[in-house]
């Protein structure tokens, strides 16, 4: 017999965050004496629109058990790979045994501290109905170059057909262990899930999200995002 599809969220927290310098990866660093990793699963915890969590981890990580989180009955762990993608493949592996084709896989970046509650109910909704699934993505606002290899620079883009792609994003189980399954075998790299999808020759659904829904990559967006999260406490 058939059951509703369930939502899964996976979290990909894997990376080593060169671009980040010190020696605590960027997954870990502390926000507010918070994990960046804690503040990262925050808003997926807090949905009783997803049912399970998979948290990827790098394959030495001593961290994770030391975070309130790793005690939680809704989270299971996973070993991730050399690359993002390969990371969300064996997430996506651990779940075979409980996961559906046709449930739903929420891709979050552990590198993404401040996503918003909101956010993530406006990706849900927007793409419960949608054949194909879809991601957060907010437009351009600025003007464009494209560099010609020496510095300079040779074209203004449109940046009105231009998105910037955030996380998360939301395929179906198995159009996502497909997508991916194509990438390994055509060697291709993609750096999120809806590259993968749109390589099968679909449209994943843009979804705006909030500006303030960074990725932790230097230094710099530390500040940033304690700045970001010490004013989501006052909303
Ligand atoms: O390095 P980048 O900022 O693009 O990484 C985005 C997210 O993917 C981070 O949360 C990082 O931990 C994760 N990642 C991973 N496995 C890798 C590389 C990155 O889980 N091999």
């Amino acid at each position: 017999m058939s059951r509703p599809a369930r939502r899964w969220a996976v979290v990909v927290a894997a990376g080593r965050g060169e671009r980040f310098g010190g020696s605590t990866p960027k997954q870990y660093t502390l926000l507010l004496g918070r994990p960046a990793l804690s503040w990262s699963l925050a808003a997926l915890l807090a949905s009783p629109a997803v049912d399970g969590v998979v948290v990827a981890l790098a394959p030495r990580d001593r961290r994770w058990k030391r975070l309130a989180e790793s005690r939680s009955p809704r989270i299971s762990t996973c070993v991730g790979g050399d690359r993002r993608e390969a990371s969300v493949s064996n997430a996506l592996l651990s779940l075979a045994a409980r996961a559906h084709d046709d449930d739903w896989v929420i891709v979050h970046d552990a590198a993404r501290p401040c996503l918003r509650r909101e956010d993530l109910d406006k990706l849900i909704a927007a793409t419960r109905r949608d054949p194909v699934g879809g991601l957060l993505a907010i437009p351009v606002p600025d003007t464009l170059k494209v560099n010609d290899g020496r510095g300079r620079s040779a074209r203004t883009a449109d940046r009105s057909v231009l998105w910037r792609a955030l996380t998360p994003q939301i395929f179906r189980y198995g159009l996502l262990r497909r997508a991916l399954a194509l990438c390994v075998e055509r060697e291709r790299v993609v750096t999120d899930e809806a590259s993968a999808v749109e390589a099968l020759g679909l449209r994943p659904r843009l979804v705006q999200g909030r500006g303030d829904n960074i990725k932790l990559t230097t230094p710099a967006d530390r500040v940033l995002a304690e700045a970001i999260l010490r004013a989501g406490r006052r909303t």
